[in-house]
């Protein structure tokens, strides 16, 4: 009887799998095992035999429960260190940067554009994207019959003439008209007009500024606008040209051109013989400051608008302004920028 328990003892403490092992308890101990089948055999011996030889059969089934139990737990703790050595991680590695989504090119303009000119003492005025003719048109010098108002599509909303604003110069006149000068701010916003094809959406954003005070004149619009543009586009000699134009609202009136090259199909901003226009500007006409209850014989002003939209995509060779708005993960993932840019830092 020893000489079978050193068999499978032995039998045990060389299996080398749990797999195994289990099929060696079955083996022995299971319902037709054959240590099951010697306790079974007990029944048909006399009662001191049967004393005699169940205390044996249990000391043997003991003795393999408890091999069984000791190689289980061997093999079960080298199974766990060859996984923990197999699936290692090795910490001290740098970690991979991932990013969790990205930001929209407009996004990122707008944290450009708002930090520059927060930095420059400007604040971001808030509009609304339904406005009335008063604000859109009429206090801005466009009154009814004026040709500007026939050159624009603008979309109607209902009989009392509300409108989706063509333009984000409407915040000018609500700032102005609550505030009282100085008055440095900076308006970013969605701005709509019945239009449609590469370059033109039917709603786009428009970025626009107005400041007001005492002694303001053309200089200061020059170089507010000209350190800007440098900055945005990051090219120190960035050539410029202030052209002649005319808005409503704003007289003298200018239209700011930005020198750039178109070889072959490419544009590139900064060198080149030729000029692409950025934005328009100019001093507030004194009757909008009229208009607004400010006094123009007191105060000054300039302001400017430019399409958010366009000058992302000049600065980021996009070439297609509907891409903006078609919410392609593809795109976004493409030409989105990281999170965690923190603008002119
Ligand atoms: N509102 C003009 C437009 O939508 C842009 C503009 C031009 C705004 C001159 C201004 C400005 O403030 O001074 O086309």
């Amino acid at each position: 009887m020893s000489q079978t328990l050193q068999n499978w003892k032995q039998e045990i403490n060389q299996c080398d799998s749990l797999k195994v092992l289990e099929d060696i308890r079955v083996r022995l101990l299971g319902k037709s095992g054959e240590i099951t089948q010697m306790l079974k055999t007990l029944g048909t011996l006399d009662t001191d035999k049967r004393r005699e030889k169940g205390a044996e059969i249990n000391q043997l089934k003991e003795g393999i429960l408890l091999s069984l139990q000791e190689r289980h737990a061997h093999l079960a703790k080298q199974a766990l260190e060859d996984k923990l050595v197999a699936e290692a991680v090795d910490v001290t590695l740098p970690a991979r940067p991932e990013r969790v989504g990205t930001l929209h090119p407009l996004t990122r303009t707008l944290e450009e554009v708002t930090t520059y000119f927060a930095k420059a003492g400007f604040s971001v005025a808030e509009g609304s994207d339904i406005e009335d003719e008063e604000h859109n048109f009429n206090a801005l010098n466009i009154p009814e019959h004026h040709p500007a108002r026939q050159s624009i599509d603008t979309f109607y909303l209902n009989a009392e003439k509300m409108l989706l604003r063509t333009h984000t110069s409407p915040v000018q006149i609500r700032t102005m008209k609550t505030t009282t000068p100085p008055i440095r701010i900076l308006s970013l916003g969605r701005v709509y007009r019945s239009e449609s094809d590469a370059t033109h959406t039917p709603m786009f954003h428009q970025v626009e500024g107005l400041v007001i005070d005492k002694d303001i004149h053309m200089g200061h619009l020059k170089s507010t606008l000209s350190d800007f543009l440098r900055n945005y586009f990051d090219i120190v000699d960035l050539p410029m040209r202030f052209r002649p134009s005319f808005f409503p609202f704003t007289e003298p009136s200018t239209e700011v051109d930005i020198g750039c090259s178109r070889e072959g199909n490419s544009l590139k901003i900064g060198a080149g013989n030729s000029w692409l226009e950025i934005l328009g500007c100019g001093m507030v006409h004194p009757k909008v400051l009229a208009n607004c209850g400010i006094d123009p014989e007191v105060y000054q002003g300039f302001a400017w608008g430019m399409g958010m939209d366009r000058i992302a995509m000049l600065k980021y060779g996009l070439y297609d302004l509907r891409a903006f708005f078609e919410s392609d993960a593809r795109w976004l993932k493409h030409y989105g920028f990281s999170p965690f840019f923190s603008a002119g830092a």
